[in-house]
C-alpha cells in the first residue's frame, strides 16, 4: 500500500512526505517542479518529475507502485495570479484534478485526501468558521477548490471514491529538524516576507491595511504549522483506510487568530532584527478575520496540533530562512 503525493516538492507537500516517511509509509512523488524544489537525496522515495494532466504517466506510476492513495496537492495557489489569469487555475486545478482522478478511476485507486483551503468562505459571515458555513469564494483560487471539493463529492458517489478534503488556514513554519521549509518565487506570504526583512534582503514589510474592523486595525489569520498540517494529512489517510468514510470535509486551524502586527511583534522578538514597517492599503481581496473551528477535525480525526504558539511557527521558520537564505537556491542544496 504506497501513497501517491502529487506536488510533493510544494511547501506543504513536502512536510507531508516528512511525516509519512517517519511513519513507515510508502511513498512515492509526482511533481511537475513548476513552482516546486525536490530536496534529492534528503528522503529515500521515488520521484517522478510528471504532470499530472499526463494521466497515462501517472496511471503507470500508481501500477507501479501499487498505489492505494493519493494525497493531491499539485495545483496553482497564488490568490492574485488567479484573479489576473483565472484560466490558469481552472486548467491547472480542476481539469488537472479531473484527469488525476480519471487515472485513479482506470486504476482502481480510490482514495484521496485533497488540499483545499479557508479561501472557498470567503468573506465569512461569522468567526470561527464551521465547515458547513456559506462557500463564498472571492477569488478564481478559492472557486477552483471549491469546485474540485464537489468534483470528488459527484466522484465519490459515481465512482466509489472515499476523499477527504483538508481546508487550511495560514500555513507557516518549518520542519524543526530537516531542512526543508518555505521557498515561494515570487514570496508573498507575511512570515517568509518578515524572514526575509530580518536577513537584509528586504528593507520593509508593507502592512496591507491598518483600518480593518480588528483590534488593532490589521488582519486576523488563523497560522497552522506546516508539520500539523502533515500529521492531518496521515491521520485523514488512516481514516481513509480504516472506514469507508464517504466524503469529508474538515478545517485545519488552530482556533485562535493574529494580528499581522502581532507577528511582526514575534518575528522582531525572535530575529532580534527591528523589520520596519510601512502601512500600505488594503490588499484586494482579503478578508479583515479568518479564523477556523478546528473541532471536527479534532473530534473525528483525532487530530492535535502541536505547534499552536506563534513563537513556534515563527522560530522554525527563522531557522530555515537563516540556514537556507536563498531557499532550495542556496549553493549545495539541502
Ligand atoms: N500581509 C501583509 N503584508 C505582506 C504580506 C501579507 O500585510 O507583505 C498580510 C495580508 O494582508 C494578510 C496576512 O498578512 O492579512 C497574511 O497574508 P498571507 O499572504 O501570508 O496569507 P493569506 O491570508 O493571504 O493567504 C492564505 C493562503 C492562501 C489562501 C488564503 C485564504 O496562503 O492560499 O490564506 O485562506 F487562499
Amino acid at each position: 500500500m504506497t501513497v501517491l503525493v502529487t506536488g510533493g516538492a510544494g511547501y506543504i507537500g513536502m512536510h507531508t512526505v516528512a511525516e509519512l516517511v517517519a511513519h513507515g509509509e510508502p511513498v512515492v512523488v509526482v511533481d511537475d517542479l513548476s513552482t516546486g524544489h525536490w530536496p534529492a537525496g534528503l528522503f529515500d522515495v521515488p520521484f517522478y518529475s510528471l504532470d499530472i494532466q499526463d494521466g497515462e504517466a501517472v496511471g503507470t506510476v500508481m501500477a507501479r507502485h501499487g498505489v492505494d492513495a493519493v494525497v493531491h496537492f499539485a495545483a496553482k495557489s497564488l490568490v492574485g495570479e488567479s484573479v489576473r489569469d483565472p484560466l490558469l487555475y481552472y486548467e491547472r486545478n480542476v481539469a488537472a484534478t479531473a484527469q488525476l482522478l480519471r487515472a485513479m478511476v482506470r486504476q482502481g485507486v480510490r482514495r484521496m485526501v485533497f488540499s483545499s483551503t479557508a479561501a472557498v468562505y470567503g468573506h465569512p459571515g461569522r468567526v470561527p468558521i464551521q465547515e458547513d458555513d456559506p462557500k463564498q469564494p472571492v477569488n478564481p483560487y478559492g472557486e477552483t477548490k471549491l469546485a474540485i471539493e464537489r468534483m470528488l463529492r459527484w466522484g465519490g458517489d459515481a465512482y466509489g471514491i472515499s476523499a477527504i478534503s483538508l481546508r487550511y488556514f495560514n500555513a507557516a513554519g518549518a520542519h524543526p529538524e530537516l531542512p526543508i521549509g518555505e521557498d515561494h518565487r515570487p514570496e508573498t506570504h507575511l512570515i517568509p516576507i518578515l524572514m526575509q526583512v530580518a536577513l537584509g534582503q528586504r528593507e520593509a514589510v508593507t502592512i496591507f491595511g491598518s483600518d480593518y474592523d480588528t483590534p488593532d486595525g490589521t488582519c486576523v489569520r488563523d497560522y497552522i504549522h506546516v508539520m500539523d498540517l502533515a500529521s492531518a494529512h496521515r491521520l485523514a489517510l488512516e481514516r481513509l483506510r480504516r472506514v469507508d468514510a464517504g466524503v469529508e470535509v474538515y478545517n485545519l486551524g488552530t482556533g485562535s487568530g493574529h494580528s499581522v502586527l502581532e507577528v511582526v511583534r514575534v518575528a522582531r522578538s525572535v530575529t532580534g532584527h527591528p523589520i520596519p514597517v510601512a502601512f500600505g492599503p488594503r490588499r484586494a481581496g482579503d478578508p479583515a478575520v479568518l479564523v477556523a473551528s478546528p473541532a471536527r477535525a479534532q473530534a473525528v480525526l483525532g487530530w492535535r496540533p502541536r505547534y499552536t504558539g506563534m513563537e513556534d511557527m515563527v522560530s522554525t521558520a527563522w531557522r530555515w530562512h537563516k540556514s537556507h537564505p536563498e531557499g532550495f537556491g542556496t549553493a549545495g542544496g539541502p
